[in-house]
């Protein structure tokens, strides 16, 4: 595949270097902070052993996110993440080409802050501005016994917090290679943990009750610290714990403050980036400057700096875009027509996808080209397009010659057949016979290129070279005759008399490559190769023959059909007549031999 390389940045034209950085830094900084959500949840699940359990994980867990270094990775990633987020939202020129995934995403991550300021100020907060240690048992004292409503919207903020973030790393990982393999292992991950984290916050916290109890029965010094006031949340060290100093610098309230004005800020800010998205599109649309003209006729104009995905989606015009325009899944894509170079260059982001699915010159992402001139595209992929054809596909589907066998198959005199009968038996026949005909063709490993009528069309060898989709075609013919003989005992009481089948094969050149359109496109082939193995299996009926296999096929397969009645036929375009072989009954053919 030549793809066209990355040109000198195009000053009119996306800062492409740019969008590639910054998305680097979303998915690194996603990543320390899914990491640090691991880690706080592995610390929680083991509260379902013991407290001391929970105190020993938070001090290791303390001791490497509340180092000087961490804690600058940590609050870098977390700043980082909120601005690359509203500046996701400004920058979307329609909300409307954002999924369901990506809405759950963003609706999820945005409900952070309010739920997570006062657990932030309580914890973190209180220990960086009052230099006090907090201990779990602070934490679910103040959670469980002095402000239980807090307490289960913590529960509900780790279930968000970590949906947030296996959302976010789903929409990452989900095309790349070896994700389909991974993906239970990582779900039963991704359960698990959170289960077990809430598991350990519930048994911990019953704790803290059982000693609320205790101690309203009994009171006594060592259960003291358990239902201290509110006002101080760091009791004394009458519990064994280190707390720091006894007079906090900063109380309760003024903690909550603090929280509240985060929570008032991170509203302020989102509203912020929605009004500032709103204020740039309404510019944007008093620049309507380019023309945008689609394969079925129609015709949009969009302003300056409008994605094609985005323009779209803004005229009603169904587009498939799996990551919702994040230039991952590849289904947006569509062909330019005239020369792709008077476009604003790929990003390497856009060329890497681009690469992965073995796309032409003149094929980009609709998500992230945003064209400087008129323009005129072809949606490449239905609008229901799904995550499969973003796939990494083999560079043929763009058409190659390649070396191949064919089979034709063909049910004899099914015309009469279904003169007599009910349509729904018809159909009903016919779907046992593909059937057991498609399992054939599979098994011996072929690709069933379409079903015509009553007629079926396989290729062998597409990838594996013609030798071996020589042998594997023979081996469908075997067994596809020995499946018709099992198909025609089963329905002996349905059939007045039994199925016939006709296959011809033949091997040679044929043009490979997807063609079609919309939901009928696919990989096929096309050429006197195919043309040839239909002719063959049309002869099969002249000569009462269960197969026709050309010389060719059998010459390639290396099998010696030398016992069966040869004939020759002349074929359009070739000099000398072609030679074939007449196989009365297929399932009687020699075992050609290795197939894999
Ligand atoms: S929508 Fe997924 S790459 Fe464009």
């Amino acid at each position: 595949m030549q793809a066209t390389e990355p040109k000198a940045l195009d000053p009119a034209g996306p800062n492409t270097r740019a969008i590639t950085y910054i998305r680097r830094v979303q998915i690194t900084s996603g990543l320390i902070l899914f990491l640090f959500v691991t880690t706080h949840l592995m610390n929680h699940s083991l509260g379902l052993w013991s407290f001391e359990w929970l105190e020993a994980g938070r001090g290791v867990f303390v001791a490497f996110w509340q180092s000087p270094p961490m804690s600058l990775v940590f609050y870098g990633a977390l700043i980082l993440h909120m601005i690359l987020a509203l500046k996701a939202v400004y920058v979307r020129d329609s909300l409307r080409s954002i999924s369901r995934t990506e809405w759950l995403q963003l609706v999820l991550g945005f409900s952070l802050p309010p739920l997570l300021a006062m657990h932030l100020m309580g914890t973190r907060g209180a220990h960086e501005l009052n230099e006090v240690v907090i201990h779990y048992i602070d934490t679910l004292r103040v959670l469980w016994h002095f402000k239980p409503t807090m307490g289960v919207l913590q529960a509900v903020a780790l279930v968000v917090v970590w949906l947030h973030g296996c959302i976010g790393l789903h929409q990452w990982f989900r095309f790349r290679r070896g994700y389909v393999q991974w993906r239970p292992y990582l779900l039963v991950f991704a359960v698990l943990l959170p289960t077990l984290a809430l598991a350990g916050y519930i048994a911990a916290g019953a704790e803290v009750l059982a000693r609320v109890q205790l101690e309203a029965a009994k009171p006594s010094p060592a259960t003291a610290p358990v239902t201290a006031p509110v006002t101080n949340p760091y009791p004394s060290d009458e519990d064994g714990y280190d707390y720091g100093p006894a007079e906090p610098r900063f109380s309760v309230a003024e903690l909550e403050a603090i929280a509240a004005n985060m929570r008032l800020g991170a509203l302020i800010l989102l509203v912020s980036a929605l009004t500032l998205r709103l204020v740039r599109r309404w510019r944007a649309q008093q620049r309507l400057g380019i023309g945008v003209r689609y394969d079925d006729g129609r015709e949009i104009r969009i302003a300056l700096g409008t994605s094609i995905l985005d323009a779209s989606r803004e005229h009603g015009i169904d587009h498939a875009s799996v990551c919702g325009g994040r230039g991952r899944c590849s289904t947006c894509r569509v062909r330019i027509a005239g020369d792709p170079a008077e476009l604003p260059p790929p990003s390497e982001a856009e060329l890497r996808v681009l690469r992965r699915v073995g796309a032409a010159p003149n094929v980009r992402l609709a998500c992230q080209l945003h064209p400087t001139s008129d323009v005129a595209v072809t949606l490449l992929l239905p609008p229901r397009a799904d995550a499969e054809a973003g796939a990494p596909r083999p560079g043929y589907l763009q058409g190659e010659e390649r070396e191949i066998a064919v089979l034709f198959a063909d049910l004899r005199d099914f015309t009469g057949f279904s003169e007599h009968r009910l349509p729904y038996d018809v159909v009903f026949v016919l779907n046992r016979y593909f059937a057991e005909m498609g399992h054939a063709i599979e098994a011996a490993g072929g690709r069933i290129d379409k079903f015509v009528g009553d007629g079926i069309m396989a290729l062998f060898g597409v990838e594996a070279g013609v030798e071996t989709g020589s042998r594997r075609a023979l081996a469908a013919a075997r067994g596809m005759a020995a499946a018709l003989d099992r198909l025609n005992q089963a329905m002996a009481q349905d059939l007045k008399e039994p199925l016939r089948i006709g296959i011809g094969i033949h091997a040679g050149p044929a043009i490979v490559g997807e063609m079609g359109y919309g939901e009928a496109r696919g990989m096929t082939a096309i050429g006197d190769t195919v043309n040839t193995a239909s002719r063959l299996e049309a002869l099969t009926k002249q000569h009462g023959a269960q197969l026709i296999v050309s010389e060719a096929t059998v010459m390639a397969a290396g099998v010696d059909l030398s016992a069966y009645p040869e004939i020759s036929l002349d074929i359009r375009g070739r000099e000398e007549p072609l030679g074939a072989r007449i196989v009365t009954t297929a399932g009687e053919l020699p075992d050609p031999g290795p197939t894999t």
